[in-house]
C-alpha cells in the first residue's frame, strides 16, 4: 500500500521537530541551565561565601561583661545588641576596626515606643511629640537598663495629676522641692502645714534669666519678658511648654 505524500511530508515534519527538540534539550541547552541541583549547590556556594554580618549577644559578651550584665537584668533583657547597636561582627573580631553604630538619636527610639494601637496592651508607649520633647529618649532613660527616672516620689502618692503632667513635661527633671518647700508634717496631715509657693517672677528667673547658670534652661529677659505679670500667669509651672 502506498503512503499518501501528504501524511509522508507530515511525518517527515514531526521528524524534524522531534530531533530538534531533543538535540536542543540535550545538546545545545548548557546542564547548568536545567539541572535543579547544580542550581542549589551555586546558591549555596554564593550565600555561604557572603562574611557573616551578625556576631550575636553572646559574643558581645565576652568583652562587654558590664553592659551585658545590665542589659540582661532589665527591661531590655529580650532584645538583641545588635538590634540596636546594628551588625557588629567586623568590630568583635577586630575592635580596632572602628566602632559600632549606636542609636543615640530621638527618632530611633519611638521605632519601638511610639503609640500604636496594634501594639499589645500593656507594652509601654508614649506619644514622642508630648513625651518629654526636645531631648534625646538617653538623657533620661539608660538604653541598657531603662527605667523610668524616679525624680519624684512621695509626692505623687497624693498629687498624682500633677505628678503626671509634670512627668511629661519639660520641667520632668526638676523635683517638686525645687520649687516647693515642703515641712514633713504635710505628708503626714497635709492641710495643718501647706507647702510653700514661688512667690515672684525672680523666682524663676534663678534658672531663666539672662546669665543665670542653669545652662539647660532657656533664657527670657526678665525685665521684658511678659510684662509685669506673673510668669505662671501664663505658663502652668507643671506644664510649662503649655501642651495639653
Ligand atoms: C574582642 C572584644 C570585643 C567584642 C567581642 C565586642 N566589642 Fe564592642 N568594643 C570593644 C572595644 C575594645 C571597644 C572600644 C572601646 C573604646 O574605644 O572606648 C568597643 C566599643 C564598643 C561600642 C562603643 C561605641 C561608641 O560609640 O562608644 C559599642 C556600642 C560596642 N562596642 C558594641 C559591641 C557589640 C554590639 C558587640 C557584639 C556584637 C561587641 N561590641 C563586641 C571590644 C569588643
Ligand atoms: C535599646 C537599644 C540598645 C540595646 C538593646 C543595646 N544598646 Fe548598647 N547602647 C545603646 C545606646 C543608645 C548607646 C549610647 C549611650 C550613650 O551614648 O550614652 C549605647 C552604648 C553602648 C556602649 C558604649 C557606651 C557604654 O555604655 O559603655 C557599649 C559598649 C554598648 N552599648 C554595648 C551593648 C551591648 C553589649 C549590648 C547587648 C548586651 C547592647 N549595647 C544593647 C543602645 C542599646
Ligand atoms: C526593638 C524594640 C525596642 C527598642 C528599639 C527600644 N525598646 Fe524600650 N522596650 C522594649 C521592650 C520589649 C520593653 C519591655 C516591655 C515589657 O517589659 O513589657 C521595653 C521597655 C522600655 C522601658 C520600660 C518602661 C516601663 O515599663 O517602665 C523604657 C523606659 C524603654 N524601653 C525605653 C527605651 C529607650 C529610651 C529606647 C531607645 C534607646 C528604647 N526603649 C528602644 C523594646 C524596645
Ligand atoms: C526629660 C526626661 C525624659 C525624656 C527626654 C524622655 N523620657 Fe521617657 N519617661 C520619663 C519619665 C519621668 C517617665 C515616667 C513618667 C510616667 O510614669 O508617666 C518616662 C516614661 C517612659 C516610658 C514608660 C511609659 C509607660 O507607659 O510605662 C517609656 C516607654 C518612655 N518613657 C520612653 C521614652 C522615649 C522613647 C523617649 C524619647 C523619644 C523618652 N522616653 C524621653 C522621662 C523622660
Ligand atoms: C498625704 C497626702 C499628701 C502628700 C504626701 C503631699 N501632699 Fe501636698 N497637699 C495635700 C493636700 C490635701 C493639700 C491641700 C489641698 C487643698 O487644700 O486644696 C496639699 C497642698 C499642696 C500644695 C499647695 C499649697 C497651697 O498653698 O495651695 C503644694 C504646693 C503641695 N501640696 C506640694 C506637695 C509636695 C511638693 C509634696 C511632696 C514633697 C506633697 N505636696 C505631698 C496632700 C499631700
Ligand atoms: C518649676 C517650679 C515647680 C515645680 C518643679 C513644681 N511646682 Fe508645683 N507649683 C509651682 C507654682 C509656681 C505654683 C503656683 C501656681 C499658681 O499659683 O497658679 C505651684 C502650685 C502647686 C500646687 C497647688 C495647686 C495648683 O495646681 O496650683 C500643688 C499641689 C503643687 N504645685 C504640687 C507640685 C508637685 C506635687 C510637684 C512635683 C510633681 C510640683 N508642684 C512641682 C511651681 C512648681
Ligand atoms: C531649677 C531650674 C528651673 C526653675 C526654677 C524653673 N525652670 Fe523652667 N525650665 C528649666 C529647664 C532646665 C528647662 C528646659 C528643659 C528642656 O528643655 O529639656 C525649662 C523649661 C521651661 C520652659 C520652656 C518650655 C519649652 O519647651 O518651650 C518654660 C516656659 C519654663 N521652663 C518656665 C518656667 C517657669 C514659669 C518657672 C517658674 C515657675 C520655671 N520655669 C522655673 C529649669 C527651671
Ligand atoms: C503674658 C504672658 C507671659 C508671661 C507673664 C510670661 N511668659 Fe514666658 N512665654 C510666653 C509666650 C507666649 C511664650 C512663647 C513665645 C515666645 O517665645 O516668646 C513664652 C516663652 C517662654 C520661654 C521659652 C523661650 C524659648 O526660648 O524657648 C521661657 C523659658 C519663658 N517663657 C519663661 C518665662 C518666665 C521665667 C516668666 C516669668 C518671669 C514668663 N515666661 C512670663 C508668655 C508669657
Amino acid at each position: 500500500m502506498k503512503i499518501p505524500e501528504q501524511v509522508r511530508r507530515l511525518g517527515l515534519v514531526i521528524g524534524i521537530i522531534v530531533v530538534g527538540v531533543l538535540g536542543t534539550r540535550f545538546f545545545l541547552i548548557p546542564r547548568s541551565l536545567i539541572s535543579d541541583e547544580l542550581h542549589q549547590a551555586s546558591t549555596v556556594q554564593r550565600e555561604v561565601a557572603k562574611p557573616v554580618k551578625f556576631a550575636g549577644s553572646s559574643t558581645c559578651e565576652g568583652c562587654h561583661e558590664e553592659v551585658s550584665g545590665r542589659v540582661r537584668k532589665g527591661y531590655h533583657k529580650n532584645l538583641m545588641c545588635e538590634g540596636c547597636h546594628g551588625a557588629a561582627a567586623r568590630h568583635a573580631e577586630d575592635p580596632g576596626q572602628g566602632k559600632p553604630f549606636a542609636p543615640r538619636d530621638r527618632k530611633f527610639c519611638p521605632v519601638c515606643h511610639s503609640y500604636d494601637a496594634s501594639r499589645p496592651t500593656g507594652f509601654p508607649q508614649i506619644n514622642p511629640t508630648a513625651h518629654n520633647p526636645v531631648k534625646p529618649c538617653i538623657t533620661c532613660h539608660n538604653p541598657h537598663d531603662p527605667v523610668p527616672p524616679k525624680t519624684i516620689e512621695a509626692c505623687s502618692a497624693c498629687h498624682p495629676q500633677i505628678q503626671r503632667t509634670t512627668a511629661v513635661s519639660s520641667h520632668a527633671l526638676l523635683k517638686c522641692t525645687t520649687c516647693h518647700v515642703v515641712p514633713a508634717q504635710h505628708k503626714k496631715t497635709p492641710r495643718s502645714a501647706l507647702p510653700s509657693k514661688p512667690e515672684g517672677r525672680e523666682f524663676c528667673g534663678t534658672c531663666h534669666a539672662k546669665g543665670a547658670t542653669e545652662r539647660d534652661a532657656p533664657k527670657v529677659d526678665l525685665s521684658t519678658h511678659g510684662g509685669r505679670f506673673l510668669c505662671w500667669q501664663c505658663h502652668y509651672p507643671h506644664l510649662p511648654e503649655g501642651r495639653g
